[in-house]
Order: C-alpha cells, then structure tokens, then sequence
C-alpha cells in the first residue's frame, strides 16, 4: 500500500484539511509511512483517516510513532473514575462503567468547554502539538468537529494588524475558557493546577516557516493590555480566523480517525443530544518547547 493524501475540498480548500488513504493504522508504520504523515500534517493541518477500526492500544502505537505524547492532565475526572489510562484523554460523555453522564455532572459541564473555538492544551507551558481523535460510537445526529485554518487566517489580517500583534503574548488558562460557559466550580488544587500560562499570539511553524494566529478560547488576557479591551481584541481575532472560508467541518463516521496539528489550527466540537452515546479518544503529542520558543 502507498500512502495518498488529497485535499478534501479541492475547489476550495486545497490546502487544508487532507483525506488519507493507503494506510493501515492497526499495523505499525514504515518509516516511509512516519515521513509521509508528517508531510501531509505540514501541507494541511489536518488529516482525515476513514475506516481505522484500532483500539486503544493500537492508537498508542500509532501516536507513539509520530513523537512523544503528553499526558491527559487536563481534565478533571478524579483518577478512580477514569475510563483509560493518562495517555488518552476520555473525550465521551461516558463514566467508567460506559454509562451516559447526567446532565448536569459537573465533568459534563467542564468538557462543554470544547465547544468553543480552541487549541489543544493551550493552557499548559507546553502545549500540545498533534492530536489524534478516533471515534468508536457516534450518535445519530449532530457532534460534527470543525477546525479553523489559523495560518490562511493570520495571512488574511491587514498589514497594520499583523504588525501590531507580533510580538504579543496572551495569558491561557482553562479557568478564562470555562469563565464564558459560567463554569466556574473549581476547587483550589485546580485554580493553582491552571493558574494563567504565557503563549504568543503569533508562532512560526519550525517546519514550513509559515506564520499562525495562536488563539484558543482559553486565552483571557493580553500582557500589557486591560483586560476588557484584551478580551474584546481576542474576540475580534476569532470571528475573523472562524469565518466559514477557513474551516472544514467533519461529520464523523464510526471508525475515522482525525488529527490535527494544534500550532495551526483551532477546534471546536458542535453540539449533540446528550442522551445519545458519543465515544471519542484523543491521544496527544507534545510540542516539547513553548509557543514562546516559536517566534515569528
Ligand atoms: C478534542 C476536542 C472535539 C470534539 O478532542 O480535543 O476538542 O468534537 N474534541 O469532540
Ligand atoms: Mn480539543
């Protein structure tokens, strides 16, 4: 089998957002197969893989071939009450004995916060670099992925703005991105576990040399800045970067597996019936060094 990588709007998103085939992800990969991925996350940013019917250990090894993952920290399930072990985030609506949280359990509540434009572990000094998401139960209908190209959305800011946000760093922390859903039930352990963190607004991808926008709905402040004007600035940003040119919106089918590059793209799950079984599970790669580390 070779590898194809083709874009999956060609007309309109030739660059974003590529279809894979000629890959068997339960079977570890040639080195040829690790290159050819990581060429094709280069070029778009995300890459769609259909028919992968891998369990968790199978995940692993495929993720593990890319580079070296980070741990599932940022949730906030107790540990005697997880579904997997913290190589994989539980991205479900699901407790341990597979049974479909209440609505109002207070871990249903705090993972609503991927409803909103975000980027991956945004709020950790080290951020993530790739995630892998496979979907093993989806329901009916509703609980689509969308993904925002964030290099075509900083390309497309005027030339004053880009300017003007080159050099800024933004304060991330899951406390600001709960903040807009009024969750804001932490206990103390947690509110120092995600106290701020600093991210540039503006990375270079190490790679393709291409500049991004680095938001994520987790950013809440920007250093200098007040934070009412910072917050209305930030927003301003997003509603530019998520307009409906730069973003593909995956309906998922049970078994694709989608991965995203984090340093270029934002996310956000749509909403589904909350009585209905959706079964996700994310690996995630680390960037190993800061946005800071990524100046433009
Ligand atoms: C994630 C995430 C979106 C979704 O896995 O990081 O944000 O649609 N998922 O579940
Ligand atoms: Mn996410």
């Amino acid at each position: 089998m070779t590898i194809s990588i083709v874009p999956q709007d060609p007309v309109s998103r030739s660059f974003f957002a590529g279809e894979v085939s000629g890959i068997d992800l339960r079977k570890p990969l040639t080195a040829e197969e690790v290159a050819a991925v990581h060429a094709g996350m280069d070029r778009f940013g995300v890459l769609i893989f259909h028919d992968q019917m891998i369990d968790d250990e199978q995940q692993l090894v495929f993720s593990r071939s890319l580079g070296p993952l980070e741990q599932a920290t940022g949730d906030i399930a107790a540990p005697q009450d997880r579904r997997m072990s913290m190589d994989l985030n539980d991205i479900s609506n699901l407790d341990k004995n597979n049974k479909v949280l209440a609505r109002d359990d207070r871990r249903r509540l705090f993972g609503l916060g991927n409803q909103l434009w975000h980027s991956d572990s945004s709020f950790k000094p080290v951020p993530a670099k790739y995630s892998l998401l496979s979907a093993r139960h989806i329901p009916p209908t509703g609980g689509n992925t969308e993904f925002a190209d964030m290099r075509a959305a900083y390309d497309a800011l005027d030339e004053k703005t880009k300017r003007e946000i080159h050099d800024m760093i933004c304060q991330h922390s899951q406390i600001f991105s709960r903040g807009i859903l009024g969750f804001d039930e932490f206990t103390p352990e947690e509110r120092v576990k995600w106290a701020p963190v600093r991210q540039r607004l503006v990375r270079r991808h190490p790679t393709t040399g291409r500049l991004s926008l680095y938001l994520a709905s987790h950013a809440g402040g920007i250093e200098g800045w007040p934070v009412p004007e910072a917050r209305a600035f930030l927003r301003d940003l997003t509603e530019h970067a998520t307009q409906r040119q730069f973003v593909y919106a995956h309906v998922w089918k049970p078994y694709d597996l989608v991965m995203w590059d984090n340093r270029v793209t934002m996310h956000r799950a749509r909403r589904y019936d909350h009585t209905e079984v959706r079964d996700m599970r994310r690996t995630t790669l680390t960037n190993e060094v800061s946005s800071l580390e990524q100046a433009p």
